[in-house]
């Protein structure tokens, strides 16, 4: 029988190790809003549950566009959170380079990420020079045009099945007091609509020789000129939108007062929240009902190395729970987006979620744009959006020329 002192030596050199192993991780990210802030809290609880470990969460509100320069600035100036969101693509890319974040490659190997991700090009959007620099946690899309049921009921004409029919039934819904798209007056969100058009009205290759190849000509040419007539549309159907945040958007439509809003998969988070029930509540056309398609854009946690043994340690432990199968359906499930792995049961997922999984399985999807152009490349891009929808003396052929200017000079 073990002596009591031995007995007493290793219990206390085991509290010591638990001790000293227990830590607090902050992280930082941008979901504030209900949707969001439901699925990022089943991360906060599986952290807080699974782990020894405890979650002080670092929100910061306000779209990406906000919070990426404060995650940056604190990491590049020395005060690094233990993780933080970026966007799936080349958004950490500088960060990486100069050697300030954590490598994963020893979670992933341990964890077999390469053989659990799906689709794989995910984690060569985390991977920098044959080394993984981040957890994958969902793939959202954009290609998402979202409907009210109640907007169109009200104005008396059927629930659009495509991009057409939603254009062709704008006046019935401005005759009936209704702003037929709702559109917050963000770079972001314009930017995000027209990437969205380009892809569901114009062959994929299109797309890809303008975001891929940076091709000036087919950038100013006559098919994407087709795109700069589309957003012109969205332009007046969204004119009376006077909102800011994507979410105050959603709500026009939750509240019946905006038909329809292009938007990626999150918004169904607000529906969800606000108890509205797909294919019931509101419709949402993949592709705006015009092609099946999605983009493989989504959400990453990136880790900035840290001078300390047991936040190194948890930070190890976090991006392995990230890709965990309770994990991955809990939050995506709450994110409206969907899982990075294929084999998670998602049975409990909505109308939408489930067409969104069809499509996925069905067509390959094409990259996002943050995988293949740079933050600065897409700032542009935004500027102009934002001077076009707020300029209506700014016609769609001269943003065209603008537009195949800033790729002409794209990286
Ligand atoms: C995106 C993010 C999504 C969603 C959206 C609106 O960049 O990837 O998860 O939160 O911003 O905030």
């Amino acid at each position: 029988m073990k002596s009591i002192r031995t007995i007493l030596t290793v219990t206390s050199a085991l509290c010591v190790v638990g001790a000293a192993q227990a830590t607090e991780l902050e992280v930082t990210h941008w979901w504030t809003s209900g949707g969001e802030a439901a699925a990022v809290a089943e991360l906060a609880k599986a952290f807080n549950e699974k782990t020894e470990h405890s979650w002080k969460d670092g929100a910061i509100a306000g779209s990406g566009n906000t919070a990426r320069p404060v995650m940056i600035s604190r990491i590049t100036g020395g005060d690094p959170m233990a993780a933080t969101q970026f966007n799936h693509g080349r958004q950490a890319e500088e960060l990486v380079e100069a050697g300030l974040m954590r490598d994963l490659t020893d979670v992933a190997e341990a964890e077999g990420w390469k053989d659990i991700v799906n689709p794989p090009s995910l984690l060569d959007a985390c991977t920098v020079d044959g080394k993984i620099y981040c957890a994958p946690l969902n793939i959202h899309s954009w290609q998402w045009l979202w409907l009210s049921d109640a907007a169109y009921k009200t104005a008396g004409v059927p629930v659009p099945t495509n991009w057409s029919e939603f254009v062709a039934a704008a006046p019935a819904l401005k005759a009936a007091g209704i702003v037929p798209m709702a559109m917050g007056q963000q770079g972001w969100q314009q930017k995000g609509a027209f990437d969205v058009l380009m892809i569901a009205l114009l062959p994929n290759d299109v797309y890809l020789k303008v975001y891929s190849d940076k091709d000036a000509e087919v950038a100013g040419g006559a098919e994407v000129a087709k795109i700069f007539e589309a957003i012109d549309q969205a332009r007046s159907m969204a004119a009376d939108s006077n909102i800011q945040d994507w979410n105050q958007a959603t709500n026009m439509l939750i509240t019946g007062k905006a038909g329809g809003q292009i938007m990626g998969d999150w918004a169904q988070g607000e529906f969800a929240i606000a108890g509205k029930v797909a294919g019931t509540d509101y419709h949402c056309l993949p592709g705006l009902g015009e092609k099946n398609i999605l983009t493989t854009g989504g959400d990453a946690f990136y880790f900035p190395k840290l001078d300390d043994a047991e936040k190194t340690a948890a930070q190890g432990e976090l991006a392995a729970l990230m890709l965990s199968p309770e994990v991955q359906v809990a939050f995506n499930l709450k994110k409206g987006s969907l899982p990075v792995r294929g084999d998670v049961d998602l049975s409990a997922a909505n109308d939408c979620m489930q067409k969104g999984l069809a499509v996925l399985k069905n067509a390959e999807p094409l990259p996002g744009a943050d995988q293949l152009i740079t933050q600065d490349t897409t700032k542009q891009i935004e500027d102009l959006m934002v001077e076009f929808f707020a300029d209506p003396s700014l016609t769609a052929a001269a943003a065209q020329e603008r537009f195949a200017e800033i790729i002409a000079s794209a990286e």
